[in-house]
């Protein structure tokens, strides 16, 4: 396994995703542990990350000792190569102006981590990369033992190697994909270099993370907020396998769920995995807390607080009093966790590698300080996975693929995809609508690629508009409701296309939606993207 020390980059979690890539077991720990802690943990290799910028200044930050004391490969990435630099000898100028850019750095020589590496070749027959580097602070003088490996006109030591240790760095950051050799580079460290062996599959995974959770709880039992959605289902499936009835599920379902959903995560929870789940119908009294409200941030502070008041009105049934809400006169000791599904990238670096990580969860179930209001401890099984790591695991565990390979689905449910106020006859009209959407999206097959239309947009779902326009069916006049159908194509969900749907799969669907929903005379297809739309319309 590979060792990460964080100093406090935004981009360190990248690090582990190429390192992961590769199949390699890694962690992310802070730059300041203890030399006990970097000999017990026995890395095959270390990566020293970079850091924000204000530590730059006054290059304080150090790795352990027992980094260097180990005898095992180093990769230094810009601070990190500042901190190697330093702490073996070499200089470093620091510069308090620092820019983040695209370079083409020349590669020197024939290091054993870039041979054969290279974007482009000069017509000198110089090996070059693209890359993304930080500009800025330098290292001046290279260190006893290490020779040049990397250099641009405006940073001559942009790499360098101490090649009999093991020991690479470089000012650029081979983490971001803006450095296309990037992770050829990250996989020659760890499994050439390093000797990392790339055997982490999810299999492995599993045992793992069930062992920990077993360590960690003992014989205490574990609440769980359970959505629906995919992280807090992973979370549940995998806690549920470690210590089966030890974990109790609260699923509050606020009532702007989708057709059938809460009947779905019924019968896959209590049914299928035969975990304990209290479903809590909260629907009257979301509608009724929501009546008259049309503004959607109002909308969406009122769904996320109710959910929070109702969830700990539960959770606090099952803590301490020894009340099992379940009713299988099992008693219940009290439980002492509570679980979150919270995943890496909820896991945000705040004030650098000094201060704890932070952790901000999605607003939905955003129950940031509840395990403190409820004396209860946090367990996140899922804190080191990225979402397609999560999905993987769903499906190792046994969940279906259908449910773990679902577009997002936005906390306030359906609160946001009506617009205006939320009426429970509009939330009836629009799942049924938006069930015929999904269907035939899942339906409709791509001739080209193989695939169905939902897995080639990466969110799709319609939206209640609260007005009425005239149409005819049979021989009668109809004033109905109309719905948007809205399909886009996004990497990261910050800028997204609409999807060119096939006309033939959009008629099939307005056909459908109209003929089968008493109520709705009218869809229209979205033709915005984000920018400057939104992808949700609220
Ligand atoms: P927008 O509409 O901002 O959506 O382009 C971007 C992504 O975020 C989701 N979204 C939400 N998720 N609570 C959530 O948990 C919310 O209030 C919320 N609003 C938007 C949206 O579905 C899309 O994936």
């Amino acid at each position: 396994k590979i060792l990460i020390l964080d100093f406090g980059s935004q981009v360190t979690q990248l690090i582990a995703r190429r390192v992961r890539e590769a199949h390699v077991y890694c962690e992310i720990h802070p730059n300041d542990v203890s030399d006990d802690f970097v000999r017990q943990f026995a890395p095959k290799g270390i990566i020293l990350s970079g850091s924000h910028a204000s530590t730059y200044e006054d290059h304080q930050l150090r790795a352990p000792q027992a980094v260097w004391d180990l005898g095992v490969p180093v990769l230094g990435i810009c601070y990190g190569m500042f901190t190697m630099a330093v702490q073996q000898g070499g200089q470093v100028e620091a510069s308090d102006h620092r820019e983040f850019g695209y370079a083409e750095v020349r590669a020197h020589g024939h290091t054993k981590l870039l041979q054969g590496i290279e974007d482009f070749s000069t017509a000198e027959g110089h090996g070059m990369l693209k890359v993304w580097m930080s500009h800025g602070d330098k290292v001046t003088a290279l260190p006893p033992g290490f020779k040049l490996m990397a250099s641009t006109p405006s940073c001559p030591i942009a790499g360098m190697a101490d090649e009999a240790r093991g020991y690479y760095a470089v000012q650029f950051h081979p983490e971001v994909t803006h450095t296309l050799q990037g992770r050829a580079l990250l996989e020659r460290f760890v499994l050439t270099i390093a000797g990392a062996r790339p055997d982490w599959v999810m299999k492995d995974h599993i045992a793992e993370a069930v062992a920990r959770i077993r360590e960690q709880v003992g014989d205490e039992e574990v609440i769980l907020g359970l959505s629906g959605g995919v992280d807090s289902s992973v979370a549940a499936a995998l806690i549920h396998r470690a210590i089966g009835d030890q974990l109790t599920c609260v699923f509050v379902d606020h009532g702007l769920l989708r057709l059938n959903e809460g009947d779905m995560v019924m019968d896959m929870f209590v049914g299928q995995l035969q975990a304990k789940v209290i479903r809590v119908d909260a629907s009257e009294l979301f509608l009724g807390k929501l009546a008259g409200v049309s503004d959607p941030e109002a909308k969406r502070k009122i769904i996320g607080a109710e959910f929070v008041t109702v969830f700990k009105q539960e959770a606090a049934k099952l803590v301490g009093t020894g009340v099992n809400a379940d009713g299988s006169g099992r008693a219940a000791k009290g439980a002492k966790w509570l679980a979150q599904g919270t995943i890496y990238p909820d896991v945000i670096e705040s004030g650098g590698a000094k201060t704890k990580k932070a952790v901000t969860i999605k607003s939905h179930h955003n129950v940031g300080g509840l395990p403190e209001q409820l004396g209860l401890k946090l367990l996140e099984p899922l804190r080191d996975l990225f979402k397609d790591e999560v999905r993987e695991l769903g499906v190792a565990l046994g969940l279906p693929h259908e449910m773990v390979y679902r577009h997002p689905f936005p906390g306030p449910g359906l609160g946001v995809r009506i617009l205006g106020e939320v009426k429970k006859e509009y939330a009836d009209l629009l799942r049924r609508a938006d069930a015929i959407f999904i269907e035939e999206l899942r339906n409709w097959k791509d001739e080209a690629t193989g695939k169905s239309w939902y897995d080639l947009t990466s969110q799709a779902f319609t939206v209640f508009l609260p007005v009425k326009s005239v149409g005819v069916m049979g021989d009668g006049r109809t004033y109905d409701y109309v719905v948007a159908l809205r399909a886009v194509q996004t990497s990261d969900f910050m800028t997204a296309d609409w999807a060119e749907l096939p006309y033939g799969l959009l008629k099939k669907v307005s056909g459908r939606i109209i003929n089968e929903v008493r109520g709705i005379n009218r869809v229209t297809y979205d033709v915005s993207s984000k920018p400057p739309a939104t992808i949700e319309w609220e």
